[in-house]
């Protein structure tokens, strides 16, 4: 690790700590993520190392933060490991945060948001295409490149070598905002909705610079999403009564979404609710969502 020179912690995770740092060689700016690895007498498990693997693999697409190399050391006899990223300017809830907050707040420009949406809906696309679920897109998990106007996604694919837990290292509780309906449920069998759900959450969140559904259990965040898209039915969505966690909740009626997005135009709100269908079978993929009209007046040519 004497490669690097540490200049600030960026950010604090599920993990540990990010650490902005410079590469003493060639200068370039990098993210250092420490992993906490369960060693085995064996070393690295395998299934850790085919995670790494495909991060790497995932990561040569534009929309991925790139992983440029992994590191092997120890601390005090104890095997670690650390991921090297590309290093990004700020993540979007650091990012959205400015338009919210200080002097002069004001809403995000439409051209960003729409620019935003569509590079995340590549990403995603390309994930999804390979078999791969994000399972916790949320804005702390998407860089920004301020100047370039770029967004990538980080925080990916860890979640199987290195265990999820339910609250952070720091005792953080982790979000719910962004979790589909279908896993609060408690339904096993989940798929890339999960991640459309998390995208459309965004989506909405960048529009209103403040989230769309904010709930501080699993419970609230239910009721939170039912209170704006109405109480699911078995009509709208086969088997939801059968999941494991359902109940029996106050009926509400459907709200107009357009009502909590009011800067976003119609074609925005139209895709937003494709985003939110209840049924995961209806919900919009990221490849069509590529090809929604809301994408028509951005200038796909410089992706
Ligand atoms: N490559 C990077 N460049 C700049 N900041 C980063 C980078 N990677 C992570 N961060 C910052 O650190 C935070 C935590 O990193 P993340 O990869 O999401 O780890 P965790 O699994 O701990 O959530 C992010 O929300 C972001 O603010
Ligand atoms: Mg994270």
């Amino acid at each position: 690790m004497e490669k690097y020179e540490k200049l600030e912690k960026v950010g604090e995770g599920t993990y540990g700590k990010v650490y902005k740092a410079k590469d003493k060689s060639t200068g370039q700016l990098v993210a250092l993520k420490k992993t906490r690895l369960e060693m085995d007498e064996e070393g690295i498990p395998p299934t850790a190392l085919r995670e790494i693997s495909l991060l790497q693999m995932l990561s040569q697409t534009l929309y991925i933060v790139r992983l440029l190399c992994v590191e092997h050391t120890d601390k005090n006899g104890k095997p670690l490991l650390y991921l090297v990223f590309e290093y990004l300017d700020t993540d979007l809830k650091k990012y959205i945060d400015t338009y919210r907050k200080g002097a002069n707040p004001h809403p995000m420009p439409p051209s960003v948001i729409q620019s935003f949406l569509y590079q995340l809906c590549k990403g995603v696309a390309y994930c999804h295409s390979h078999s791969v679920l994000h399972r916790d897109l949320k804005p702390q998990n998407l860089l920004v490149d301020k100047e370039k106007g770029i967004l990538k996604i980080a925080d990916l694919g860890l979640g199987r070598a290195f265990t999820v837990p339910l609250k952070s290292y720091t005792h953080e509780i982790v979000t719910l905002w962004y979790r589909a309906p279908e896993v609060l449920l408690g339904s096993t069998h989940y798929s890339t909705g999960v991640d459309m759900w998390s995208v459309g959450c965004i989506f909405a969140e960048m529009a209103r610079r403040q989230a769309l559904f904010p709930g501080d259990s699993e419970l609230q965040q239910l009721l939170h999403i039912f209170r704006l898209l109405g109480t699911p039915t078995e009509e709208q969505w086969p088997g939801v009564s059968a999941l494991r966690d359902w109940h029996e909740y106050p009926h509400w009626k459907p709200q107009n979404l357009a009502r909590v997005v009011p800067s976003l135009e119609p074609e925005g709100v139209d895709l937003l609710s494709k985003m939110l269908q209840y049924a995961p079978a209806d919900r919009i993929s990221a490849k069509e969502a590529l090809d929604h009209p809301y994408f028509d007046s951005l200038d796909k040519s410089q992706f």
